[in-house]
C-alpha cells in the first residue's frame, strides 16, 4: 500500500481530487466508486470546483457508491443518494442514469443485492474506489466479521457505527438499523482503490490498517491483499501508525 501522508483535511482532500480529475481525463470511459460520510465532502467540492473552473466533463463516467441505508429513499435528506445528488452529483451534472446507488427502498433485499453487484459487474466492474474508514476499521458498512469473500449484502450495522453516525441524523428521524453494502471481494475487485483519514477518531483504525494482522475482524485489513491501493491521510490520522 502506497502512503502518501499529508498535513490536514484540506491538503487530503486536494491530492485525492487532483487524482481522481487527472485519471478521469486520461481515460474515454470510467467508472469511479464513491462513498460517503464526512471524511470525502471535501474531495467532492474540490471536484465541484474543477468541473466550474476547468469544465471536466462527467459524460463518460459511470459512478457506483459503496452503500445506501435500509429504508431511505432518495428524497430522504439522510439517505446516502440524497448526499450524493446534493454534495456531488448535481453540480458536475452527471446524468441520473450514469449514477448507481442501491436501492434501500427493495421489497426485497436480497435481491437487490444481487442486482446492484450483476450490474456493477456488467458494466466492467470499478476502475478507481473511493473509500473511507470506520472507527471500527470498516469500510463500506462491512463490519468486523465481515467475510473478505462478500459481495454486496445486508447489514445489520454495529452500536459503534451508529453512534458514530448518530450525528448526521435530527432528532426527529429513526435512525436506519440496517445497510446494504457492497462487499469486501466486490470493493477488492476494483482496479485501484484510494482511502481517505483524517483527524484523530481514524488514529486507532489507521494503525490497525497499517500495523496489525490481516483479520476480518478488523475489515480495512483486507486492501492489503489488493496491489493498487493509495492511503491519503493527514497527520493526526497516522499519528499512531
Ligand atoms: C459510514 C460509511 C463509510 C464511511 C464511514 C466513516 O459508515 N458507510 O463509507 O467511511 O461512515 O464516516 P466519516 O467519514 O463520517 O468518519
Amino acid at each position: 500500500m502506497k502512503i502518501v501522508a499529508v498535513a490536514d483535511y484540506e491538503e487530503m482532500s486536494k491530492v485525492a481530487a487532483a487524482y481522481i480529475v487527472s485519471t478521469i481525463r486520461s481515460s474515454s470511459s470510467f467508472s469511479l466508486g464513491l462513498a460517503t460520510g464526512g471524511t470525502p465532502l471535501g474531495v467532492y467540492q474540490q471536484l465541484i470546483k474543477n468541473y466550474q473552473t476547468q469544465q471536466t466533463s462527467y459524460a463518460h463516467v459511470q459512478t457506483f457508491n459503496l452503500d445506501e441505508y435500509v429504508g431511505l429513499s432518495p428524497q430522504d435528506d439522510e439517505s446516502y443518494h440524497a448526499y450524493m445528488n446534493h454534495h456531488l452529483f448535481q453540480a458536475i451534472n452527471i446524468p441520473p442514469e450514469q449514477t448507481h446507488v442501491p436501492n434501500g427502498m427493495a421489497v426485497n433485499l436480497e435481491e437487490e443485492c444481487v442486482r446492484y453487484e450483476n450490474h456493477l459487474q456488467e458494466r466492467g466492474g470499478v476502475d478507481l474506489q473511493l473509500l473511507g474508514i470506520g472507527q471500527n476499521g470498516h469500510i463500506g458498512f462491512n463490519e468486523p466479521g465481515t467475510s473478505f469473500a462478500s459481495r454486496t449484502h445486508v447489514v445489520k450495522l454495529t452500536p459503534s457505527t451508529l453512534a458514530a453516525n448518530a450525528r448526521y441524523f435530527p432528532p426527529s428521524k429513526k435512525q436506519p438499523t440496517h445497510a446494504l453494502t457492497m462487499g469486501i471481494a466486490t470493493i477488492l475487485q476494483s482496479k485501484e482503490i484510494i482511502l481517505l483519514a483524517s483527524g484523530e477518531k481514524k488514529q486507532q483504525a489507521m494503525n490497525q490498517l497499517l500495523n496489525g494482522h490481516m483479520s476480518e475482524s478488523v475489515p480495512a485489513t483486507a486492501l492489503r491483499m489488493h496491489g493498487a491501493v493509495t492511503i491519503v491521510a493527514d497527520r493526526k490520522a497516522l499519528q499512531l501508525a
